[in-house]
């Protein structure tokens, strides 16, 4: 990634909530420390609540101490840098924030004595960043098509519906190249290094179809609960909040077309494609190919934790879901008739993302039955975390006279081979958006489909009777219907991987000789 030097303002609406605590302030003190940031950078903080300018730099630091994994604060350092940044609180549909705004740009273009790119990061609910859009807009903040960009988070609307008015009103104001639209799963390394994988070797894109692979699983699991965003999850669910974007992604990355060239438009592409292939659910078919579920109380590594209905800000009679699993199908060439199963869930067993590509069994049996008991169609399991690495399955002979196969692990670890800390999703997606590289984020017409894809699906569950919630303990692997749905095709969810030292361990343990069999 080309490192940019540009001076810049981050304009961060919403500066005092959790998302600039929780993952921009960590990702800022990073690019710093590894010297990434523009000599001339500045923030200012947008907050509707009252603050003061020493209150949201406080909050920085905060965030910065609690969630950077970096150890120990400069505070020095971090002072220094936070110095300047500036604070302002307004409404966010009155002109005069957005004049206020613009005389802060200003003091900043005199202070740096050039002028800088302006990145607005509305880290926002959805149902304001129209209004801060137009706020820009109004106050003439954008015109600037190569120095100004807006960053929007997910969830990026509500619906398809939603979604289309906000690209709406986005592209009203902004060009298409200025609107970045934030999933972070794509500023993950692990999510990153599918492209690498697939395209930058020879040797799986030959098998990376329908005539090898069985089927593919992505799981995305959560062990946490809804934590304090009962409120904002209580408006979303487990579909709007990991599978529309996350896991779509990621879906998306393993079912392209190789790409041309790096360009974002040809990446992005490539990836609707995907999207625009996926075979529609209609309504009466929602029960077939989705399930939901919502955690009751259960124990989670020896602690009894509550049930979402007793969640704070969750109505006790909520049914609003926290697991969701799916079936899907690309229907071209390449992947007709492979079934994708996706599955997402909070208070789940473990945490833990990874896509499991099960490959086909071999065509033909020649070895004795005696020799394969433990068969094992070839496995790749790409850990996107907490261990993040991949591990191809085969089967080999075991030492020993007789001939006797089991499956054996071929383990990649980032942490072993690289040894190196990898960026935060965040810090690369700041970086990304300041260098102008929109390839790690979304477009309009991905964001469009994706929410067409599961149209059918939230319409059949907003109106059908209600399943029995909740419907899964939390600390378990979520509701039984969803073993139905993938076991009504003779297959089932693969455990998630072992843990990465079990994995270690394992695959260097000496098999034990057996006994040979008459
Ligand atoms: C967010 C969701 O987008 O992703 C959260 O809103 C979820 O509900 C989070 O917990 C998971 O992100 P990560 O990076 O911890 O897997």
């Amino acid at each position: 990634m080309a490192i940019q030097k540009e001076p810049t303002v981050l304009v961060i609406f919403g500066c005092m909530g959790d998302l600039t605590w929780r993952k921009l302030a960590p990702a800022l003190y990073n690019l710093l420390l590894s010297r990434l940031l523009p000599d001339h950078f500045s923030v200012i903080g947008l907050d509707m609540k009252p603050a003061s300018a020493d209150a949201f730099r406080q909050r920085l630091e905060d965030g910065v101490k609690t969630f950077c994994e970096c150890g120990d604060i400069n505070e020095d350092t971090w002072r220094q840098f936070s110095r300047e940044f500036v604070f302002l609180s307004g409404d966010f549909g009155s002109a005069d924030t957005y004049k206020e705004l613009s005389r802060q740009l200003d003091a900043c273009e005199k202070s740096f004595a050039r002028k800088p790119q302006v990145v607005y990061y509305l880290a926002t609910p959805p149902d304001i960043m129209e209004t801060i859009a137009r706020g820009i807009g109004g106050a003439n903040l954008c015109q600037e098509r190569e120095r100004t960009r807006i960053v929007v988070e997910k969830p990026f609307g509500h619906d398809l519906a939603s979604a289309k008015e906000l690209n709406a009103t986005l592209t009203k104001i902004f060009e298409e190249v200025q609107i970045y639209r934030i999933d972070h799963y794509l500023g993950k390394e692990t999510v990153q290094n599918l492209l690498a994988f697939r395209f930058a070797n020879a040797l799986f894109e030959p098998i990376w179809n329908r005539r090898y692979i069985d089927h593919v699983q992505i799981t995305v699991a959560e062990k946490v609960g809804v934590e304090h965003r009962g409120a904002y999850y209580e408006h979303a669910g487990a579909l709007r909040d990991m599978i529309q974007n996350h896991v779509m992604q990621i879906l998306t990355l393993i079912a392209m077309e190789p790409m041309v060239s790096f360009d974002a438009d040809e990446v992005r592409n490539k990836k609707v494609d995907v999207l625009r292939a996926i075979r529609p659910i209609r309504e009466d078919q929602v029960a077939d190919y989705a399930v939901r579920g919502q955690y009751g109380p259960g124990w989670i590594q020896g602690q009894k934790v509550p049930g979402y209905r007793a969640e704070p800000g969750v109505s006790p009679n909520s049914y609003i879901e926290t697991y969701a699993a799916l079936k899907l199908f690309v229907d071209n060439w390449r992947w007709q008739d492979v079934p994708f199963y996706l599955r997402t869930g909070k208070r789940l067993v473990e945490r833990v993302s990874e896509v499991i590509i099960q490959f086909k069994p071999v065509p033909h049996q020649a070895f004795p039955r005696t020799a394969v008991q433990s068969w094992q169609a070839n496995r790749l399991m790409i850990h996107i975390q907490p261990h993040e690495g991949i591990i191809l399955e085969f089967q080999a002979k075991q030492p020993g006279i007789a001939h006797h196969l089991s499956p054996v692990k071929m383990h990649f670890s980032y942490q072993e081979t690289f040894k190196i800390r990898s960026p935060e999703a965040y810090e690369t997606l700041l970086m990304d958006v300041m260098a102008g590289d929109a390839t790690l984020f979304m477009r309009a017409d991905q964001v469009e489909t994706s929410w067409s894809i599961l149209a059918p699906i939230l319409n059949e569950w907003a109106s059908a009777t209600p399943v029995e919630f909740p419907n899964y303990s939390a600390g378990t692997w979520g509701p039984g219907p969803a073993e139905e749905l993938i076991a009504r095709d003779g297959r089932s969810w693969l455990e998630p991987t072992l843990e990465e030292e079990q994995v270690k361990n394992q695959s260097s343990t000496p098999v034990q000789p057996t006994l040979v069999q008459e």
